[in-house]
């Protein structure tokens, strides 16, 4: 039977009993309406442990005052349900009293690697998301967490943070999940019209179409991104946020194809805000 448990305290005494019994935790944090892309994250974790724990809190500290915080897709019965289809042990599902009592005041931030990207457009998100993360690192106990690739910019300044904190957790990531004609699953596309919905298809074309340009032997980046910045444009109701090619590491912007480069996107279609990324390949010599 799949526990729900609400309380702080309940969720730490019974990750503490579980970890003396010699079980391996994992745990899968999530913001809830949980889709294809988040079972995935479970069906992995659930390999690498015996007792798989996911989180369901909508985190009201990294969305920014005038992001989507209120009308943020919600739908705990079905997440229940999902989550016991996939076999999860732990459902922890606090409440915002119970995460950010009165008179709390400690973050957690990560320096460098929060400068670009999302970083940029949305102040302080990551802050709110390394927080929480840590919060309930230390509430859950995990031997084991696992992030979806999607949002690669999280995932890095989560290893980051468990790297610097010297967290004794295995951070694992998950290639993104895509519907059927590629468009990255995301509880935000349930916000799209169906016209919108097939301009956001422009998404994986721009990583599709760098990958392309890159196996037929371009290297500069400026060409790519010039490329892709009108093939967006071409599409109705979009507003690009912004198109990098980095350094899959430090996120630093490059100039020309490297081994590895990420590409990473974020596009605004209608009043939604997308992401996506891929790690583009520089073909041998
Ligand atoms: O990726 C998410 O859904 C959130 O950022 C996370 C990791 C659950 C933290 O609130």
């Amino acid at each position: 039977m799949m526990e729900v448990i609400e309380s702080v305290k309940e969720m730490q005494r019974r990750a503490e009993a579980l970890r003396l019994a010699g079980h391996t935790l994992s745990l899968v944090p999530t913001m809830g309406f949980l889709h294809e892309g988040h079972l995935e994250l479970m069906r992995v974790a659930k390999k690498h442990s015996d007792i798989l724990i996911i989180s369901i809190f909508v985190n009201p500290t990294q969305f920014g005052p005038t992001e989507d915080f209120q009308q943020y897709p919600r739908d705990p019965e079905g997440d229940l349900k999902k989550a016991e289809e996939v076999g999860v042990d732990i459902v922890f599902m606090p409440t915002a009293g119970q995460m950010y009592p009165p008179g709390s005041q400690t973050k957690v931030r990560v320096e460098k690697v929060t400068q670009h990207l999302c970083g940029l457009s949305r102040p302080g998100h990551f802050e709110g998301v390394t927080t929480v993360v840590a919060k309930l690192f230390n509430i859950t106990k995990p031997h084991i967490a696992v992030f979806g690739q999607k949002d690669y910019q999280q995932l890095t300044v989560i290893s980051r943070m468990v790297m610097d904190l010297d967290m004794d957790i295995e951070i694992i990531g998950v290639p993104t999940v895509r519907e059927p004609d590629g468009l990255a699953m995301s509880s935000r596309n349930s916000y799209l019209s169906p016209e919108q919905r097939r301009s956001a298809l422009c998404l994986k074309e721009s990583l599709e179409l760098a990958e392309k340009m890159v196996m037929e032997g371009e290297r500069n980046c400026a060409v790519v991104k010039q490329a892709i910045e009108a093939l967006i444009r071409s599409r109705p109701f979009t507003r690009i946020d912004y198109v990098s090619l980095c350094h899959p590491v430090t996120l630093e912007e490059v100039d020309a194809f490297g081994e590895e480069t990420l590409l990473a996107l974020a596009v605004k279609v209608g009043e939604t805000r997308l992401i996506d990324n891929t790690l583009i390949r520089r073909p041998g010599k």
